[in-house]
């Protein structure tokens, strides 16, 4: 938590201070935050890559992925038939209200309505590359 006080301390930093921060510097600030978010809301079901099994399907590459595509996990019907794509739009809504979105789904609720917080999350997800 204290890392992710200091993250968002350099984020408010970073939409202040002028002149802008290299686009690249914030982005990485942005990552760093979304980890730590990631670590808390997310990671007691879900590993960042598949060599760390979990209760939920590990999440690299999940920006552009189809749902459901996990080979050998056990989906719900509802996310195995729902044929959508992860894109950043459709995570936003699934952190917001997961089971809204997709009734039956076996992931129990989340509700991260926050779009900052959505967005370093997104940020950190969009950095785990497909393995
Ligand atoms: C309590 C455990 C739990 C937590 C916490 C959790 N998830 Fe899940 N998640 C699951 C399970 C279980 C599934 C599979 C759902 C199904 O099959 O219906 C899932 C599925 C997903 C999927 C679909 C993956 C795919 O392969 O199609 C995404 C995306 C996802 N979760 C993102 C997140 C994010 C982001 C967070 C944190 C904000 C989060 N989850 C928090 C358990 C969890």
């Amino acid at each position: 938590m204290k890392h992710l006080a200091l993250s968002l301390g350099l984020v408010a930093y970073a939409i202040s201070a002028p002149p802008a921060l290299a686009q690249s510097t914030f982005d990485r600030i942005k990552v760093d935050a979304g980890e730590d978010l990631f670590f808390s809301e997310c990671r007691r079901c879900h590993a960042p890559d598949a060599t760390d099994p979990s209760y939920g399907p590990q999440l690299d590459g999940i920006v552009g992925r189809k749902a459901g595509t996990v080979d050998g996990y056990d989906y719900s019907d509802a996310l195995a038939g729902s044929g959508i794509v992860w894109t950043p739009p459709a995570l936003r809504a699934w952190m917001e209200d997961n089971d809204g979105f997709m009734p039956g789904t076996k992931m129990r609720h989340v509700g991260i309505g926050d779009r900052t917080i959505q967005d370093f999350i997104l940020a950190y997800l969009s950095s785990l590359s497909a393995q």
